[in-house]
């Protein structure tokens, strides 16, 4: 007789993601089906809290009686260990019950950081995303994945945690400034490359009005987090087909190291970053156009004011990242538009020319 006990456990949980201008009635109707109206915590973006105070508190308060309202400063610092420890103390001294909801309200840096407490505080509270910037809204908002620094490295500590809900409400993007698009932007053009191409020709239209009054933009938004989702519901622990996520990131990552966080944003790294994976493919044969990007060049040469000319320091960056296994760097590369595959990197000429090559196109 076997002494082992089996155990199933499921990770499956379904939630909803609205993308819409204006929110109010439908977070209303979320939250009055599912939660007490007594009390709710919001996790904000201290910009964020200051330019939509009055947005944020009627549409909270519409349901709920009392807003317990938790600013956190804007930027990358936040995703702390000590700004963790700062919220969880603030919340569990204001005394919180499990089913008390958690509000994270801004960018990337807010979702990581409110949804680790959310996953944290009694060992899980519910989480909803209220995604700010145009990467929240198609990309870190959605998959479960929260996030903290640490000195040794970025996003090391942290949960798979999902949400009750996303609720994207575009109308805050009209505060956003325009490298915030821009950056959001990179991941939506990598939506493109890895699934659905005919999100350039869109983009393409798009890209001269950064205004979330067009409504074309919800259309974008929209389709980029239903490509997200349909990649994480296929690969929620980022077993396999997840990594195509990764597309441009492992070049882009070693470009923000070498350039020195800060001094060329995320987005735009990543943006480079595809130009270099999509040179490789080609260079191993993969029949891929990439003059689809020329229509964005400009708009990323704009924004990147000194691009690291160095391609051996940009490939011992590479070295570095998480993905790498057993000392060989797993590139993202194409087969042709819409078709990803991971590539073990055992040819470091062919990355050296793909750095090369994306060098000169930046300077
Ligand atoms: N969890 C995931 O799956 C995932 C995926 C991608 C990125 N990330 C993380 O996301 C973070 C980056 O996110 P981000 O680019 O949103 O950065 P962010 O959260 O730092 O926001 C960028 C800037 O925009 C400001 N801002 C936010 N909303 C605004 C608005 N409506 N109007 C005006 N200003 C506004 C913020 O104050 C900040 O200064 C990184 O930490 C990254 O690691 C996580």
């Amino acid at each position: 007789m076997s002494h082992n006990i089996d155990v199933s456990v499921s990770l499956n949980k379904r939630y909803s993601i609205h993308v819409e201008k204006n929110v109010e009635k439908a977070f209303f109707d979320f939250c009055a089906d599912r939660y007490s109206k007594e009390k709710v915590i919001l996790v904000v973006d201290e910009k964020v809290y200051e330019l939509h105070e009055t947005k944020i508190e009627s549409m909270c308060s519409r349901y709920f009686e009392n807003l317990f309202v938790l600013k956190i400063p804007q930027g990358e610092s936040s995703k702390s260990l000590s700004q963790w420890q700062q919220l969880v103390n603030e919340i569990l001294a204001e005394g919180v019950e499990r089913n008390t909801p958690l509000v994270a309200i801004g960018g990337g840096v807010t979702g990581d950081l409110a949804g680790y407490v959310a996953a944290s505080v009694l060992r899980g509270i519910p989480l909803i995303h209220l995604p700010t910037t145009l990467l929240a809204m198609v990309d870190s908002s959605i998959g479960g994945k929260t996030g903290l620094n640490h000195d040794t490295g970025k996003n090391l500590i942290g949960a798979f945690y999902q949400p009750d809900a996303v609720f994207a409400d575009v109308e805050f993007l009209e505060t956003l400034e325009q490298r915030e698009w821009i950056t959001g932007m990179a991941e939506i053009i990598k939506y493109g490359a890895i699934r659905s191409p005919e999100l350039f020709s869109q983009l393409e239209k798009l890209k001269d009005n950064l205004s979330a009054d067009d409504g074309e933009w919800i259309e974008v938004i929209r389709e980029s987090a239903r490509i997200k989702t349909d990649i994480v519901q296929e690969d929620t622990l980022e077993a396999g087909k997840r990594a195509h996520l990764n597309f441009g990131h492992t070049f882009g990552h070693a470009l923000e190291r070498v350039a020195g966080y800060g001094s060329i944003s995320h987005g735009e790294a990543v943006f480079a970053g595809m130009i270099a994976a999509t040179y490789f493919s080609k260079e191993l044969g993969h029949p891929i156009d990439d003059t689809v990007f020329t229509p964005f060049m400009s708009l990323y040469k704009q924004q990147i004011q000194s691009f690291p000319s160095q391609p051996d320091k940009l490939i011992e960056a590479m070295k570095t990242d998480k993905k790498v296994k057993n000392n060989i760097i797993q590139l993202v590369l194409l087969k042709e538009w819409g078709s990803p595959y991971i590539k073990p990197c055992t040819d470091l000429s062919k990355l050296k020319a793909a750095w090369n090559y994306t060098i000169d196109q930046f300077n």
